[in-house]
């Protein structure tokens, strides 16, 4: 695996690449991996010959501070699983590299609704400075094919909808959302649950399953209101369940019985905020 620390050296091996026809597929993240990146990265390389992964942890999508300060950081493990897994190019520039220009005067992105709901109205700048980063990196890499899973479900839809407004040339590819034994999505916050946290932690998944088996047409309100009790009494502060269509994330009441839908969670256990999501139909 090569690592590049530079803009210019990944630029230059880039079009040497492209010259060469081979194309190029890119799954970002901010490092702290696990097998849920790792499907990432091998749906890439089955799908492209040079697979460029980057690890940066990006300031401007932290709404929370604290969060930022305590994201894990574990880069020569994530070397190393990226070494094993094939991948062929690790990017891992400094905040430097990638805002020379510093934080003030951020460019704006008109997400409109997306940005207005569930994360976005939880974390609000957060899909911002996503959009900001994924702009940079997708400007940087110029891939042709983009590894996003369905883990951070509305982030896919914000990149999808970053991708139309800047008329960028890049297929979005989604991958499922890889999960431990007992249903937990793999995520990188999870290392930082304790163990009786772990234990809870699960509760989460087996919420969105339940709706997934209980759901039916009509009124989907009490629903989701079982979900929070749930969850709270077991322990979580609870951000949102919702219940909202799969292809526009409108967050519904009532379901007609045939529009796909998607139900959706975000909870703290204790100083850690773990979201999950499950296509219901
Ligand atoms: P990060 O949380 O590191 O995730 C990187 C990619 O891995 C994202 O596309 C995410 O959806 C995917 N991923 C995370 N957990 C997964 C799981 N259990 N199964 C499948 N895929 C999973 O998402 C980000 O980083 C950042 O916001 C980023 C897009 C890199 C911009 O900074």
């Amino acid at each position: 695996m090569i690592l590049y620390k530079q803009i210019s050296a990944l630029k230059a091996f880039i079009s040497q690449n492209k010259q060469e026809g081979n194309s190029i597929g890119f799954v970002p993240t901010m490092g702290a991996l696990h097998n849920g990146h790792i499907s990432l990265i091998s749906n890439c390389k089955s799908q492209n010959q040079i697979t460029v992964c980057s690890i940066f942890v990006n300031p401007s999508q932290f709404n929370d501070p604290k969060d930022f300060e305590k994201y894990p950081v574990t880069l020569e493990k994530d070397i190393d699983m990226l070494e094993k897994n094939g991948c062929d190019v690790l990017f891992l520039p400094s905040v430097n590299e990638i805002y020379p220009n510093g934080f003030s005067n951020p460019p704006h992105y008109d997400l409109g609704y997306l940005e207005t709901v569930l994360e976005g109205q939880y974390r609000p700048g957060h899909f911002q400075g996503v959009c900001q980063v994924v702009h940079r990196l997708l400007d940087i890499v110029q891939p042709h094919n983009l590894y996003l899973g369905q883990k951070d479900y509305q982030q896919c839809m914000v990149i999808k909808k970053l991708v139309e407004l800047t008329k960028m040339e890049v297929q979005v590819v989604i991958n499922p959302t890889l999960r431990e034994a007992d249903g937990l999505a793999m995520s990188s916050r999870n290392m930082r649950l304790s163990e009786k946290e772990r234990q809870q932690a699960v509760r989460i998944s087996e919420t969105l399953l339940f709706i997934q088996q209980h759901i039916k047409p009509g009124f989907t309100g009490d629903l989701k209101q079982r979900a929070v009790q749930y969850l709270t009494a077991e322990g979580f502060k609870v951000d949102y369940v919702e219940i909202a269509t799969a292809a526009s994330l409108e967050i519904i009441d009532s379901w007609d019985g045939n529009t796909p839908l998607v139900a959706l969670a975000a909870a703290y256990l204790n100083e850690v905020r773990l979201i999950d999501n499950m296509l219901l139909n």
